[in-house]
């Protein structure tokens, strides 16, 4: 047995919630359920957002309801719920969400346009749903977006995402992640940052979620491989991006990226034939054609 790379699915959040129309919450179980017969372990289900900022997401409770409590409920799969605000984190906890992400834009900007917070507030909302999530027994992930460049200011300081790592370490946290929320870090400062992140976290709490826009998600899944990193999003048939996030693409395709890992000899309990068979229910759901790099590929060795 290979040493295990643990894979997120967000391709029902992250994934899907820029696209519309709404897509009925029956295809979304559809869609986490063929994500689980795949054998993938964690998802991101949904967020628990405004329904009016972003509408895809308005089943959040319907979701979780169905998956955390429901009869399809299975101890081996965690179902993950994003939240920006305090408001978000009650309304997961409410609908039965035990494990919990609270994302934070690194840049004034992007702060005031994601969330409405000025980035004080966004890190003070962070460290109350993280010590309110230890009474609750609830997992925590925090996100750091735009960890390495933002649409609006840039390149973003190494330093202020090592100083608000510091401070949600301090509160207590289960994983940490960083987002190229955009797409635009390459595989060297993808590497540095985990390298230096990886330090104060542990390697085992970093976690990097990767976009494809300029086509570097593989190679940036590699650097961060290489600095010792064992957890990363991904997302089915390469859905996604961010609708306040101008030029966010889709995520890396976590078909891509289970290829990749199998190639380099790492376990992660997905079936590449499975996994192709949510990638088609995915371009079912959303009406175009999906799929990563490898598609092309992996279609021909089938037909051999
Ligand atoms: N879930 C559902 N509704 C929420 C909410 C949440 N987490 N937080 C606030 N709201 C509702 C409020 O109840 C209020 O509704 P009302 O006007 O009917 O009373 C409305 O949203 C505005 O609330 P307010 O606290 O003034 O928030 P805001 O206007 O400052 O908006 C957000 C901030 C966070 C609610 C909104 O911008 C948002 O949901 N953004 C989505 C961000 C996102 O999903 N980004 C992608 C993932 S990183
Ligand atoms: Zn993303």
């Amino acid at each position: 047995m290979g040493e295990p790379l643990y894979i997120q699915d967000v391709g029902p959040r992250d994934g899907l919630q820029m696209h519309s129309p709404f897509i009925p919450t029956e295809g979304k179980l559809r869609l986490a359920a063929a994500l689980v017969e795949a054998g993938l372990q964690r998802i991101e289900l949904s967020s628990f957002v405004s329904p009016r900022a972003v509408p895809q997401m308005a089943d959040a409770a319907q979701l979780f309801g169905a998956l955390s409590n429901g009869d399809a409920k299975r101890d081996d799969v965690e179902y993950m719920a994003l939240v920006v605000n305090q408001k978000g984190y009650d309304f997961a906890l409410a609908a039965g969400a035990r494990a919990v992400t609270a994302v934070i834009a690194c840049t004034e900007t992007l702060s005031q346009r994601n969330s409405r917070q000025s980035l004080a507030d966004a890190t003070d909302y962070v460290c109350r749903v993280l010590e309110q999530a230890q009474q609750d027994g609830v997992k925590t992930r925090v996100t750091l977006g735009v960890a390495w460049i933002c649409p609006f200011e840039g390149k973003v300081p190494e330093d202020r995402i090592e100083a608000l790592v510091g401070r949600f370490l301090a509160v207590g946290v289960d994983e940490i992640g960083l987002a190229d929320t955009i797409g635009h870090a390459t595989p060297l400062e993808v590497g540095r940052l985990c390298e230096r992140i990886g330090v104060m976290a542990g390697m085992d709490r970093l976690a990097v979620h990767l976009h494809d826009t300029l086509s570097f998600g593989l190679a940036n899944a590699g650097a961060a491989i290489s600095a010792g990193v064992r957890m990363i999003d991904a997302a089915v048939g390469g859905l996604g991006g961010c609708p306040f996030a101008p030029g966010s693409a889709g995520n890396l395709a976590t078909e891509d990226l289970v290829l990749m890992a199998h190639k380099m000899g790492f376990e992660t309990g997905v079936s590449m034939g499975a996994l192709m068979g949510a990638v088609e229910l995915a371009e079912e759901l959303v009406g175009r054609p999906l799929g990563g790099r490898i598609r092309p590929w992996w279609t021909a060795q089938q037909s051999k």
